[in-house]
């Protein structure tokens, strides 16, 4: 599978927690690109699953995404994006700077993400909770395009992906 992804875009991860986009992200982009939900709350609270701090983690990530966006640099972000109103967010802020806004959904089967999860000393969540992430993810599956992102690559078969970096437009 075959994802075009421009050199100047914003680039929505999304999946449920052990679906795999911290390992995705890692494999095809760059680490300077790839801003990470748990990186930014370990950054402001020193400890990566207070989900306390997750309103201050994402307000640094939206600022340090919004100055690499100006720059010219383009920007991955790791993290659930699930939720409607998260996804919104990064739609708002690639428009404000002129660049793409693209989602790549990791639809990672939940059975496997748990056990994936489950095996994670740092993961302490329950069922329920990645069981209410994948219905806001079957959501987010059937609104995506509507949202605003100009492109949405669905992946089920990580394995198989190639990025193509395409050229600015
Ligand atoms: P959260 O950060 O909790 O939201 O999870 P995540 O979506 O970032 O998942 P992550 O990439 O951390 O992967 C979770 C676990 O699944 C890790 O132990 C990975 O090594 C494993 N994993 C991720 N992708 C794959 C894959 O394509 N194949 C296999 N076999 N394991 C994978
Ligand atoms: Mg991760």
């Amino acid at each position: 599978m075959r994802l075009d992804i421009p050199d100047l875009s914003l680039v929505a991860l999304v999946g449920i927690s052990g679906s795999g986009k911290s390992t995705f992200a890692r494999r095809h982009f760059t680490p300077t690109e790839v801003l990470s939900s748990d990186a930014f709350r370990a950054m402001v609270a020193d400890d990566e699953n207070d989900q306390s701090a997750s309103a201050d983690a994402f307000d640094a990530l939206h600022h340090v995404a919004g100055i690499r966006l100006r720059a010219g640099r383009r920007v991955v972000v790791d993290a659930t994006n699930v939720r409607k109103h998260a996804r919104e967010a990064l739609v708002a802020l690639a428009r404000a700077h002129d660049v793409l806004p693209v989602a790549i959904v990791l639809d990672t089967p939940e059975s496997v993400a748990w056990q994936r999860t489950e095996a994670r000393p740092d993961r302490q969540f329950g069922r329920a909770v990645l069981r209410g992430q994948q219905q806001n993810l079957r959501r987010a599956l059937r609104e995506l395009s509507r949202e605003g992102f100009r492109k949405v690559h669905v992946v089920t078969e990580p394995d198989d992906v190639t990025i193509v970096n395409e050229r600015a437009w």
